[in-house]
């Protein structure tokens, strides 16, 4: 018998309560009443949300994105793709990114390791690049760099720095962190002059950075010193360490999404911090990010 035919539609707040059925089927681990609406909100607003419906059952999938970067050579990163577990294996996924991607070149995504997704973002023109380790640790056991200072700043502060710095306006993604539980921005400044930028924020064990953006012109250390040493990583590391080093964390435990190249992992790593899992940074070509400077969020980049 043939599977009956699926619908992609944009989403709307109506969608909702099928969506969090649906995330909650695939294992995702959210604040089902404030955060997670409130995301789902944020890319109605922002970006794309779209949802898979097949009759009878109602809605089966959804996938969102959003556009990033300068409005000449935008990237597109998808936030969000998950299929009902009954439905796997159907085209469903990748209905739902041929409308996601489509007229859009330039893509990332920081993929699961469930075995279809790296082959479905292959196929949409992928490579995998480098792992994002989700690191917790202890902020009581990183001290303040010598020169560096956290200051508070509103999100739209801290969107025009990024602005200045990367050429991506992302002042609707720091001001939708800056009303999550916790939520603020900071200004990392190394003798006096803004050198990083970003929003930390989460509930409770989620508690940490959700993006962090370095000025470009600050080497990011890590390079390997004369005789074969490891460095201990330069500015880019340090504006991480400042900016952890400052949190008021709970327990004094917080979290950060670190590309694995970043010059931060190995300072954190000899402080104590732990790896909790990865997933994958894929993208239609190498450099859409820098994994030496940027601290990434893992949904929205
Ligand atoms: C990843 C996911 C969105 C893919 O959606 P899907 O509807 O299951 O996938 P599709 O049926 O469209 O298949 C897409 C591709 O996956 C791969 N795939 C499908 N079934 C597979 C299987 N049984 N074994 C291995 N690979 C398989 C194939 O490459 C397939 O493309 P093809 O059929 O053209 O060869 C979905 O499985 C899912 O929600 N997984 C759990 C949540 C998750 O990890 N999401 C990804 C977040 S980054």
């Amino acid at each position: 018998m043939s599977q009956p035919a699926v619908t992609i539609r944009p989403a709307g707040p109506a969608d909702f309560e099928g969506i969090i059925a649906i995330a909650i089927a695939t294992g995702q681990d959210e604040d089902w009443e404030a955060a997670f609406p409130g995301y789902l909100r944020h890319l109605l607003g922002h970006g794309t949300l779209l949802v898979a419906e097949r009759a009878p059952r109602g809605l089966v999938g959804y996938g969102g994105a959003v556009q990033i970067g300068p409005s000449a050579k935008p990237v597109s990163m998808l936030t969000d793709l998950f299929v009902h577990p009954a439905a796997h294996g159907a085209g469903i996924g990748r209905a739902l990114l041929g409308q996601l991607w489509d007229g859009r070149p330039r893509r990332m995504t920081f993929s699961s390791l469930h075995s279809h997704a790296l082959p479905l973002y292959t196929s949409a023109g992928l490579d995998a690049w480098w792992p994002l380790l989700y690191m917790r640790g202890d902020v009581r056991r990183l001290a303040m760099p010598p020169g560096w200072a956290i200051e508070a700043a509103g999100p739209d502060r801290v969107g025009a720095l990024e602005l200045a710095w990367t050429g991506a306006d992302r002042s609707a993604c720091h001001r939708f962190w800056a009303t999550g539980p916790r939520g603020a921005g900071v200004v990392a400044r190394l003798s006096g002059r803004p050198a990083a930028a970003g929003s930390v924020g989460g509930a409770g064990a989620e508690y940490g950075i959700c993006h962090l953006a370095v000025d470009p012109a600050m080497p990011p250390g890590g390079e390997a010193r004369a005789g074969g040493e490891a460095g201990s990583g330069g500015l880019a590391a340090d504006a991480v360490i400042a900016v952890l080093a400052g949190l008021d964390a709970p327990g004094g435990l917080a979290r950060a999404c670190l590309p694995a190249p970043h010059p931060a992992v190995r300072r954190l790593l000899a402080a104590g911090w732990r790896v909790g899992g990865f997933d994958l940074h894929m993208a239609s070509e190498p450099g859409l990010l820098d994994p030496r400077r940027i601290v990434p969020s893992p949904g929205l980049a």
